[in-house]
């Protein structure tokens, strides 16, 4: 035994004070030998237990090995421990986002061990240097978990770590050095620079617990490098708004980048909006959002990815359902700015008949919903490339309120030029004589499918003589009265899946 297990002894280490924290120098008095450097590194992870809801309590600190503190900070054997880790620092102090985290787990899992553990020394370094310490502080975290297996009615499926940016990573290593299998692992915008694309060993994997699922926010590429990294890491990965940008974050959201006023705090709106994300999964449970499985972000934008078949949609954030038959499953949803951040999500399916020449009009449409709980405002409908003339093409359309069952749905096609080309074109098209009455188009009916609720409807022209739709009208469309048109399945509540 060393001194600084002597010094343990003695009861110098108080298990209720992690602020009483160990100074360089004075504290491990004449270390021993070999073992100098090993202990100097394990006191600059702290393991600290918070047991109070009040924000400016500091918690209390587990200590491996020391049984007493165990019972000293009222560590529950019996009840699910969460390990919370934060990623690199610039500042060396922990984030707001930390206490907001604590507070929610405490609120929503009352008799949980919520343990955060604080690597700030070896995390407020060059990114490099913290990129080198995520291994040794998982190594940590892992004899903290071997150690307290070792008591009884502690089990490690009951233990899910939670860790942010390169915490995800240092959540990984503990995965990789635990003894048996950990519940779960959650990957807050798992950092991506040293970590895409290598091996498994050396970064989060779906080998790192029994569920590993992860939220992407930031993973858009700048001069080759993107702060999240990009490729699945998980059981399921969740890309909500595509994962490269986050509304309400963004430069081009022009209030936006006046109110945050710099670079910095745009990346950091980007990346940190996963842990909103969990957090609001956490509080917000009756507005619990939902992913949905696809082979990438474009096909999911064009309303290809809306099914539920054969778990391939599921809640996000802490009421993700576990599915280890899963790896790498890339899921995508649309946001909401702020919390609660839950839309609601429709496929819109439309057959579009083109029977005279359109020249060289690109016809752009929107929606407006109405419901029995509400209206939305005209939604646009995103084209990725082209409209499909003669053939069906699908939309996805998403409203940030409920508006209950859908009732009727007004399409329009936007009035007529918005800039300067599109004037030229019109001028254009004047000049060569193509009748302005030749823009037309013929809309008979719309197939919805509700993401939330998997319902499928098939809406069709209120009036059956008028399908024709040119540039600055209106066409609408009600359910159906022919029973062929109307697929009425049964509601499939998603909460209850
Ligand atoms: C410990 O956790 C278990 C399981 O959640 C709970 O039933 C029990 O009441 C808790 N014990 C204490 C002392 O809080
Ligand atoms: C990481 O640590 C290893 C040895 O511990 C060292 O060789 C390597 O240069 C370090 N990498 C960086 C980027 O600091
Ligand atoms: C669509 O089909 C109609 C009828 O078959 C045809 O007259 C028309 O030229 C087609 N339009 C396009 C853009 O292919
Ligand atoms: C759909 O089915 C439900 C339950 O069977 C029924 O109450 C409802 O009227 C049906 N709706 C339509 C549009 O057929």
């Amino acid at each position: 035994m060393g001194s600084f297990a002597l010094l343990l002894c003695l009861g110098l280490v108080h298990c209720t004070a992690a602020g009483e924290r160990l100074n360089e120098g004075d504290s491990v008095a004449e270390p021993s030998k070999e073992g100098e450097l090993a202990q100097a590194q394990k006191l600059q992870v702290k393991f600290n237990l918070r047991s109070s809801t009040n924000p400016e309590d500091k918690g209390c600190s587990l200590s491996i090995g020391q049984d007493k503190c165990l019972e000293d900070c009222k560590f529950n054997l019996t009840a699910k421990t969460f390990l919370i880790i934060h990623g690199w620092t610039m500042s060396g102090m922990f984030e707001n986002w930390l206490g907001n985290m604590v507070a929610a787990l405490q609120a929503r899992e009352k008799d949980a061990n919520v343990v955060v553990v604080d690597w700030l020394t070896l995390a407020h370094q060059l990114y490099t240097d913290a990129v080198n310490h995520t291994k040794v502080v998982g190594m940590d975290v892992a004899r903290l978990l071997n150690w307290l297996q070792g008591k009884q009615f502690f089990h490690l499926e009951n233990v899910h770590l939670i860790g942010y940016s390169l915490g995800a990573h240092v959540a990984g290593y503990a995965g990789n050095y635990a003894h048996g299998t950990i519940g779960r692992i959650t990957g807050l915008d798992p950092a991506g620079p040293m970590f895409e694309g290598v091996e498994p060993n050396r970064r989060l994997s779906p080998d790192d617990a029994d569920f590993v699922d992860v939220i992407h926010t930031f993973t858009k590429e700048t001069l080759g490098i993107s702060i999240g990294i990009q490729m699945p890491v998980g059981h399921i990965d969740v890309y909500p708004n595509g994962g490269d940008f986050q509304p309400g974050c963004g430069l081009s959201d022009v209030l936006g980048a006046i109110a945050y006023g710099s670079i910095g705090e745009v990346v950091k709106c980007e990346h940190e909006r996963s842990v909103h994300l969990f957090v609001d999964s956490l509080v917000n449970q009756d507005k619990q959002s939902f992913a949905f499985q696809c082979t990438d972000s474009s096909r999911f934008r064009k309303g290809i990815c809306l099914s539920c078949r054969k778990n391939r949609c599921n809640s996000i954030g802490y009421n993700a359902k576990k599915m280890r038959n899963k790896r790498n499953s890339k899921m995508y949803l649309k946001t909401r700015s702020d919390m609660p951040f839950k839309v609601y999500h429709y496929q819109m399916k439309m057959h579009i008949f083109s029977y005279k020449s359109l020249g060289e009009t690109e016809p752009t449409f929107s929606v407006t919903l109405h419901g029995t709980d509400g209206d939305t405002l005209p939604l646009p409908l995103e084209v990725l490339e082209q409209i499909g003339l003669n053939s069906t093409n699908p939309f996805l359309v998403y409203t940030e309120g409920d508006i209950g069952d859908l009732l009727k749905i007004k399409l329009t096609w936007e009035g007529s030029s918005q800039s300067w080309y599109s004037l030229w074109r019109e001028l254009k098209s004047f000049w060569y004589q193509t009748e302005k009455s030749s823009k037309e188009l013929q809309i008979r009916r719309i197939r919805v499918k509700s993401g939330e609720t998997q319902q499928k409807l098939t809406f069709c022209a209120e009036d059956p003589q008028l399908t024709n739709i040119s540039p600055g009208k209106d066409l609408w469309f009600v359910k159906c009265r022919d029973g062929w048109e109307t697929k009425n399945r049964t509601r499939l509540v998603l909460n209850q899946l």
